[in-house]
């Protein structure tokens, strides 16, 4: 049984976002099966680092897309974005200090995170795409991931 596992009503209708959703709990349950199989230091930290430039990537390409079509609820919706990277960023933290007791913790806080966002908010900006350019919105993401993942890789690097 994977620790996070897709549900068909957790598409949001746009191909490429729905793609990026399944690889990040994918690298969930990577990174909880490492923890469960106790794996080497860097093994977890290789996950982490692509978890966490991952979730940036996507995050920045619908930010790029809201923004783009003026969706109203962006700022909201980039805060918990930003909550999340705050938390893998603490992850990272809590890691490197030995701190594994917090470790599981927050890992279970970002399952949480994950399938409430995106069932709850990336759901609310699918309704809202489908009532304003739904054609061309769905046209856009992969064009927009190749951009995030340019910006994203300048900002980490
Ligand atoms: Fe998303
Ligand atoms: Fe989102």
């Amino acid at each position: 049984m994977p620790y996070i596992h897709w549900k068909p009503e957790f598409s949001v209708g746009i191909e490429r976002f729905d793609d990026d959703h399944r690889q990040l709990f994918s690298l969930l349950n990577q990174l909880h099966m490492s923890m469960a199989g106790r794996e080497s230091n860097s093994a977890l930290n290789l996950i982490l680092r692509e978890l966490n430039w991952y979730a940036q990537t996507h995050f920045t390409a619908e930010e790029v897309l809201m923004k783009r079509y003026s969706y109203p609820e962006l700022d909201a919706h980039r805060v918990q974005h930003d909550r999340f990277t705050e938390q893998v960023t603490q992850f990272c933290d809590y890691f490197q200090s030995g701190r594994n007791e917090i470790i599981v913790e927050v890992s279970d806080m970002l399952r949480e995170w994950l399938a409430h966002h995106i069932s709850q908010s990336d759901a609310a900006y699918a309704k809202f795409f489908r009532l304003n350019n739904w054609a061309e919105v769905r046209s856009l993401p992969q064009a927009l991931v190749s951009y995030a993942n340019f910006a994203v890789r300048g900002a980490l690097s």
